[in-house]
């Protein structure tokens, strides 16, 4: 650790390099080298225990005019040291996607990862976020304030190539809710609102506050714009450590300069640690960046300041020409997908291979690279406790928020509930016609029962229709919970609660329709059980597939495996083969007690057969002899009468509540499982790490 006295000397030649910044860089790279690592070997920049001072001014215009920033307190510094990701591409062997790459970021500063497409950018942003794929594998050290932590969960915000987003809302709501969701119950409303509003036209949404995200069946707004609203919402907590992969695409020039200097300025403001990648800034977006991070098949071709990669690659031979934006030349330089002697597979290395490996091997040898591996070996001793960004409202407002949001998106949302709701409405016509008032002859029983049994099984079954939908809603879940908006159980019972008026709606009306024009049991009691009994299927039907969603994410393997999931429980529910007729060994014991069908024919049976009585007809016999209920239940579908209907229905809510939290201890395993998973891994791949090592050598 540098003594008091030094650290005052760093502040002093700190600033004088914030305010020698804008003179030309050639003029003074030398003086700004020294700036930044004087003295020799101790970088003195914003350690956490510095005072640091900053130019809160845009870099790129001259002021005097500085504001002192105590320490960035709570700031965040990120070292990665001989960092390896490998990826297991089953069969087709295990690529290197990064092959040893160092560097570091630190508060207030704006670290720029470039490179060709491909070069694995997004898997260094992925890495240092703690997000990599279950089939990659990593190794070295990655270090936040000097400490081993796992980055999870609040700790830092993200803002990934993807955009999920709520296509339903409108930018001022998805902001609205956003800000509700992450910030203090003891802030008013109405400031939450200002800092969403501001945030909105800090990022230049002001236009197109009230246009809807639009996406899978609408268009809304563009991709640029849709960028800027991911970036707008991780922004609102001011998270001590941003990652943004690739915030500008899908930006002219202007936009990308204005939501760039934004970001910029939010750093040196409040200390913010900003990695991210970036493809073809203009030149005006580059001088913003602190420091830069150039990859090459995943490969460090060259980390440190970014004004000084210029003379890098004219001290190795590839001077950037006049009027050439130098990121474009640096990108050209080392952008070997598009060679022709790879294209000819003539077996020679292409000029840009050979450049990219003399600008690799230089960068080995150079001050600069033991600069950068002195600050990291510097920063492993300076120690800091690191702060979560998390969600600071309470779990109560997060549930009231998520259920109001997802309440709108139901109802915005037509395959959500609406068009489901259209056809079941038409299905229940169609089912109640064709069954017109079935009578209550000995004729009715069969016809009864295969009413109901279509109402269990097919409607239910049709529920799987609302999966897209959650999937969707899955993968808001998934950016925001990893992002420390909310946690799962707040999001579990927003998406329960909000679910239930329009479950009841779409099956009290067809249910009605269904149930009276068929002509089944009269009675409130029968018919309140009826829907009841529809309602609650559908609901667990719902909480199967929300089950299913988290385990497999995409929407068609989704309803293929619940179609499958329904198709064993109705053939197993005791209707198409009777309980006592059924193999003991799996079907009846367990899966005919497992599925939800049982009961629910049961009950659906008990409710419309019990009470009933039905002539038979025999001409030989005078007196009229009747069956009851009671008996066709038992004697015909061998039905348990010893409970009643109402332990049918308890059993299918306790079923919901079982799926529900299985739902929700698997999301957490999962969370729980990855790092130990990984931690495996790691170890087995260190020895595929030692081949891939010296391979990339002898490449060299
Ligand atoms: N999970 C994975 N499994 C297999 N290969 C992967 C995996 N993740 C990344 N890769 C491969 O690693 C390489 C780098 O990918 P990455 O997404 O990091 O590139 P990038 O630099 O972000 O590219 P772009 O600029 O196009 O976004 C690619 O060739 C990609 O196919
Ligand atoms: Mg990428």
């Amino acid at each position: 650790m540098a003594s008091t006295g030094a650290k005052n000397t760093d502040v002093e030649t700190c600033s004088s390099w914030r305010r020698d910044q804008q003179r030309s860089v050639a003029d003074h790279e030398v003086e700004i080298m020294s700036c930044r690592f004087a003295p020799e070997d101790v970088p003195p920049i914003s350690s956490p225990d510095h005072h640091v001072v900053v130019d809160l001014h845009d870099s790129s215009t001259q002021s005097d005019e500085y504001i002192s920033i105590d320490n960035y307190s709570g700031g965040v510094s990120l070292t990665w040291e001989e960092l390896w990701v490998i990826a297991s591409n089953g069969k087709s062997g295990s690529p290197t996607i990064l092959g040893g790459v160092s560097g570091y970021a630190q508060p207030g500063e704006v670290l720029a990862i470039m490179g060709p497409s491909g070069c694995g950018k997004s898997t260094l942003l992925d890495a240092l976020a703690g997000r990599l794929q279950s089939n990659t594998t990593q190794s070295g050290n990655i270090l936040i304030n000097g400490r081993r932590e796992t980055l999870a969960f609040g700790t830092s915000a993200y803002v990934t190539q993807d955009d999920y987003l709520m296509t339903t809302l409108t930018v001022k709501e998805a902001v609205h809710y956003s800000a509700q969701l992450q910030l203090p119950d003891s802030m008013s409303k109405s400031k939450k609102m200002e800092i969403a509003e501001t945030a909105i036209r800090e990022m230049g949404l002001q236009d197109a506050m009230d246009t809807r995200i639009g996406g899978r069946t609408s268009k809304g707004i563009s991709g640029g714009q849709k960028r800027r609203v991911t970036i707008c919402i991780e922004i609102l907590t001011r998270p001590k450590l941003l990652f943004l992969d690739e915030p500008t695409s899908g930006l002219d020039s202007a936009a990308s300069y204005h939501v760039m200097s934004r970001i910029v300025g939010l750093a040196q403001q409040d200390g913010l640690t900003v990695v991210l990648s970036i493809h073809q800034p203009c030149a005006e977006v580059f001088e913003l960046f602190h420091n830069l991070c150039l990859l090459s098949s995943g490969r460090t071709v060259y980390f440190g300041p970014a004004h000084h990669a210029s003379e890098f690659f004219a001290q190795n031979g590839f001077p950037c020409p006049a009027m050439r934006n130098p990121s474009d030349h640096y990108l050209r330089t080392i952008n070997k997908d598009f060679d022709d002697n790879i294209g000819k597979g003539c077996g020679r290395k292409s000029a840009t291979e050979e450049a990219t490996n003399v600008l690799i091997t230089s960068y080995k040898s150079s001050k600069i690279y033991n600069q950068v591996r002195s600050r990291i070996a510097w920063q492993e001793f300076s120690e800091a406790p690191l702060e979560t960004k998390g969600s600071q409202a309470s779990f109560l407002t997060q549930c009231l928020v998520l259920t109001r949001r997802s309440f709108v998106n139901m109802y915005r949302d037509l395959g959500y509930y609406w068009f489901r709701f259209g056809i079941y409405t038409a299905l229940c016509l169609c089912l109640g016609t064709i069954f017109l008032n079935v009578g209550h002859d000995f004729g009715s029983i069969t016809p009864r029962g295969n009413v109901l049994m279509f109402v269990v099984s097919f409607m239910t079954f049709m529920a799987i229709g609302g999966f897209p939908s959650f999937v969707e809603d899955m993968k808001i879940f998934g950016r925001e919970r990893l992002n420390g908006h909310y946690g799962v159980s707040a999001f579990t019972v927003g998406n329960t609660i909000s679910s239930i008026p329009y479950l009841m709606l779409v099956s009290l009306v067809p249910g009605a329709i269904a149930y009276y024009l068929v002509g089944l049991q009269r009675g409130i009691e029968h018919f309140s059980y009826f829907t009841l009994i529809l309602f609650i299927c559908m609901m667990l039907v719902e909480s199967q597939m929300m089950l299913i969603a988290s385990i497999v994410p995409d929407y068609l393997l989704g309803i293929i495996a619940g179609a499958g999931i329904q198709g064993v429980m109705i053939l197993s529910g005791g209707f198409f083969r009777l309980q006592n007729d059924m193999p003991k060994l799996l079907w009846k014991y367990p899966i005919h007690y497992i599925s939800f069908h049982k009961y629910s024919y049961d009950g659906f049976f008990k409710n419309e057969f019990i009470g009933l009585e039905f002539p038979v007809n025999n001409n030989r016999s005078s007196a009229q002899r009747v069956i009851t209920g009671e008996e066709i239940l038992r004697d015909t579908w061998q039905m348990t009468l010893g409970f009643s209907k109402w332990y049918d229905l308890a059993i299918l809510v306790g079923m919901v509540v079982f799926y529900r939290v299985t739902f929700l201890v698997v999301i957490k395993a999962i969370e729980k499982a990855k790092p130990f998973t990984r931690s495996v891994l790691a170890r087995t791949s260190k020895q595929r790490k030692q081949v891939m090592e010296s391979t990339t050598s002898d490449m060299l």
